[in-house]
């Protein structure tokens, strides 16, 4: 719409003989007086050396009566004032209703692009706080992927780390029997494993506790840590086990969120490519040892806060956290040679992020020009603004967040309506995932924010059942209308929303027509600036004039048979933008609630 809008300007300026560049156009921040906005005149005095007001006049004179104003004016002191013409808008939203993806075009530089998001770590249940990750991650890739680009999510397990250790040392103590500890066996390992999912959850706290504790506990487990990551054949036998185990628990946990990866790769994944790595960073000269340990300096001189050498080895030669990452963008280089990867991470990894993606640049681990994007989101927060916990004080669960959200809209649906037990189950499911969702991605993602269940799963307000409610509220007017229509039939092809949108008769209508012809733009600046709450505003808006219209207007007792058509029509396409934002957020709508 605005592209449309700056063209007519473009011509205008032109003809008049000012340079084309001052015909930008913006969406007004003063609603009150017009739609649309172009500031250039100002800006065009200076080069012209003419007052702004002259040149704007010239300009809007030049325009002509052009359809596609009902207005448009220059106010002082040099503003270019604009209404959308009733025929051009109306003839703007059937174009948009007759193209692919509602005219959303598709970047003209497909990119292969990475998103390393969920980042679940083995054996340890899914917490809330890899829930945001999941959720803004699932987004992005949406939102790429509807944009054209080529894009892979990867879960990033962490599988390495001394949680393993912690966990092995901790079972050696309770069944030191068991063949996986004898260092002489040298047979076939069992297939099933020596603990449940349930166990497997049990152990790992209570051996994280114990750690903290227990300075001699501690040293096995990291003992157990460096011996597995040695090769030691009981140890690795084991941790296939709790893979396997926590895998198939942390998939049904995704799924249940309605996020997918396309790859499930691991920490462990990218060790293979460490030994070759740490020789090229030696041989090349990037890095140095420092302390006994090996680092590679990323320091800048224009950093106002100071950044830390980039660890690769440790004193006594362990890898870290640091290693695997760069380890990863190697075997990232080689397996899927992507353009760009984006990590979706907690905020508070932001220095850390920053010294890898120094050392893989200046180290060229990475290619020329690869784009390396750290999308840090902030923490999701309790009433009393503290990270959220359970009742007494522990670590939330994601299973039993989502049973409490499930539970608070099954009552609420049970409350309003008479609905069978199944139906209600079902739906609050559908229901509880749009509240949690839209709730997380409808902040700007580095800012923390409340979760506030009663808010969430509110029908009302800037809400994801709010935007689910209209979406089932048009599908059954739909619905009246095609039942309504065997008994009287209306024009062709008004039940599937197939009519010619006609110029707005009314605000409200009016209004409604406005907020659909942003969609557009809306998209491409939730892509450009990756930030799926800029879809959740316009959704909530879409919704809001929706619903002004729809109460304002008597839509099916319409007696106009073109006008109803165009209504219907104008449902239609209102519809399939919600349904569409909603998707790019990862969630569906409800037959019914
Ligand atoms: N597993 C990590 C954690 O729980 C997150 C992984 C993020 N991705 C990465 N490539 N480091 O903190």
């Amino acid at each position: 719409m605005l592209d449309l809008i700056r063209e007519e300007l473009e011509k205008a300026f032109a003809a008049c003989g000012y340079e084309e560049k001052y015909a930008k156009v913006t969406i007004s921040n003063r609603p009150d007086l017009c739609e649309y906005q172009c500031n250039g005149a100002l800006a065009a005095a200076r080069q012209y050396r003419k007052a702004p007001m002259a040149i704007a006049e010239e300009v809007c004179a030049a325009v002509g009566d052009s359809d596609m104003f009902a207005e448009i004016t220059a106010a002082a002191p040099g503003f270019i004032n604009m209404k959308a013409g009733g025929g051009f808008l109306s003839r703007y939203l059937n174009g948009m209703a007759a193209s692919p993806k509602l005219g959303c075009e598709e970047t003209k530089e497909a990119e292969t692009v990475m998103i390393d998001y969920g980042g679940a770590n083995v054996a340890k249940p899914l917490h809330v706080g890899h829930l945001r990750s999941a959720i803004i991650g699932e987004s992005i890739k949406r939102l790429l992927r509807f944009k054209g680009h080529t894009v892979t999510g990867d879960v990033h397990l962490g599988d390495w780390g001394l949680q393993m250790g912690l966990i092995i040392a901790e079972l050696k103590e309770r069944q030191p029997e068991l063949v996986y500890f004898d260092g002489t066996y040298e047979g076939e390992y069992p297939e099933a494993a020596p603990f449940t999912i349930s166990e497997l959850e049990e152990i790992y706290p209570f051996a994280n506790a114990k750690s903290k504790e227990d300075e001699a506990f501690k040293e096995e487990a990291k003992t157990a840590t460096f011996e597995l990551q040695n090769g030691r054949r009981g140890y690795l036998a084991l941790w296939h086990h709790i893979l396997n185990v926590s895998m198939a628990d942390l998939k049904r946990n995704y799924d249940n969120l309605n996020v997918t990866f396309d790859l499930w790769k691991k920490e462990s994944d990218a060790q293979p490519y460490i030994p070759d790595m740490v020789q090229y960073l030696k041989e090349e000269g990037y890095a140095h040892i420092s302390q006994g340990a090996l680092v590679v300096d990323v320091a800048e001189e224009t950093d106002t806060k100071e950044v830390p050498p980039c660890m690769i080895l440790k004193s006594d030669g362990a890898t870290l956290y640091n290693t695997t990452d760069l380890a990863t963008l190697v075997e990232r280089r080689k397996l899927f040679d992507p353009d760009h990867i984006i990590y979706v991470v907690d905020k508070r990894q932001g220095l850390y992020f920053e010294q890898v993606f120094r050392c893989a640049r200046k180290t060229k681990l990475v290619k020329d020009g690869m784009k390396l994007t750290f999308l840090g989101f902030g923490t999701m927060n309790g009433r009393d603004g503290k990270p959220f916990k359970t009742r007494d004080g522990g670590v939330m669960r994601l299973e039993h967040l989502m049973d409490e959200i499930h539970e608070a809209v099954y009552r609420k649906m049970k409350e309003n309506r008479e609905v069978s037990e199944e139906e209600a189950r079902q739906t609050a499911k559908i229901i509880g995932l749009a509240a949690l969702k839209y709730g997380d991605l409808s902040n700007q993602a580095v800012k923390d924010y409340v979760f506030d269940i009663d808010r969430f799963t509110s029908f009302e307000g800037n809400t994801g059942p709010y935007i689910q409610y209209t979406i089932v509220r048009i599908k059954s007017i739909q619905k009246k209308y095609n039942e309504r229509k065997e008994a009287e039939p209306g024009p062709e092809g008004a039940g599937a929303g197939n009519g010619t949108i006609l110029p707005a008769s009314t605000d409200c209508e009016r209004a409604l027509q406005l907020q659909l012809s942003k969609f557009i733009e809306m998209v491409d600046t939730a892509y450009e600036e990756i930030a799926p709450h800029r879809i959740c505003q316009y959704l909530y808006e879409l919704s809001d004039a929706f619903n002004r219209f729809y109460h304002e207007t008597r839509i099916l007792a319409e007696e106009d048979r073109v006008r109803r058509a165009s209504y219907l029509a104008l449902l239609r396409l209102t519809k399939e933008a919600l349904v569409l934002g909603i998707d790019l957020l990862g969630f569906e709508a409800p037959e019914r609630m």
